[in-house]
């Protein structure tokens, strides 16, 4: 069993992007919680009506102060449980990353990603036991790399922080998924493109996740 908590105090770097594509592909193969720890309820609202097959469940967090025990009983249920946070600077999320076995943080190549994401990474190294926690890079390109993509990398490396070899491309199939409330096997039906390297991304993605939990071990 582990938890994977999805968190950046600003605003639209792809936390429920990036959880949600944690949770489809972890669960071709395991049991998954995702819960929904945002109350804009972006999981919550992308689950109505959608088919999402017997090993994901979407849960509502409703009250942040019980997140801890939200997630200790979603891990009796579950091989994996993933934790999508909102975009703010809220120190209750705290609760959920001190119980995470790893704190995934999404990033654009920005310097306003790279601050809020320093932030919430040095109240993670107040933490008592320091979760263990990594940047993933979103949205990237494969053609084009800009400058200030390749200086926040080279910046989180300065600073010791672990950054995920595998990044997070901008794809519309990943958009899709919500635009169309959706899996993956629903958006080829929609007539979208790309799925195939879509799902190919997020699978790598899951793989290197995967292969971080069990180095913990
Ligand atoms: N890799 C990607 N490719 C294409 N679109 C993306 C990608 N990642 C995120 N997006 C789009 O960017 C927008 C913000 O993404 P998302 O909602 O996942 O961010 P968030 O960090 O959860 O935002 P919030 O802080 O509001 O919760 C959405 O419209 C989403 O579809
Ligand atoms: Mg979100």
């Amino acid at each position: 069993m582990a938890v994977i908590t999805v968190a950046q105090p600003k605003g639209g770097p792809g936390k429920s992007t990036i959880a949600l594509l944690l949770g489809l592909t972890f669960s071709a193969d395991c049991k998954v919680v995702l819960l929904d720890a945002d109350p804009n309820q972006p999981l919550m609202t992308w689950a109505e009506g959608t088919d999402i097959g017997s090993n994901l469940q979407v849960v509502e967090v409703q009250n942040k102060r019980d997140i801890s025990a939200v997630i200790q009983q979603a891990a009796a249920q579950a091989e994996m449980v993933i934790v999508d946070t909102e975009g703010i600077a809220d120190l209750r999320i705290l609760t959920a990353i001190n119980v995470s076995d790893l704190v995934v943080i999404p990033c654009q190549g920005s310097i306003l990603d790279q601050q809020s994401a320093v932030d919430l990474i040095q109240a993670i190294r107040n933490q008592k036991h320091e979760p263990p926690h990594a940047v993933v890079m979103n949205r990237t390109s494969a053609a084009i790399r800009p400058k200030d993509l390749t200086t926040t990398i080279d910046q989180f490396k300065a600073y010791g922080i672990a950054v995920l070899e595998t990044e997070v491309m901008e794809r519309s199939a990943f958009r899709s998924l919500f635009s169309f409330g959706t899996t993956f096997s629903g958006l080829s039906k929609e007539g979208v493109t790309g799925v195939d390297r879509a799902i190919e991304n997020a699978k790598a993605l899951a793989h290197e996740v995967r292969s971080i939990l069990q180095c913990q071990r």
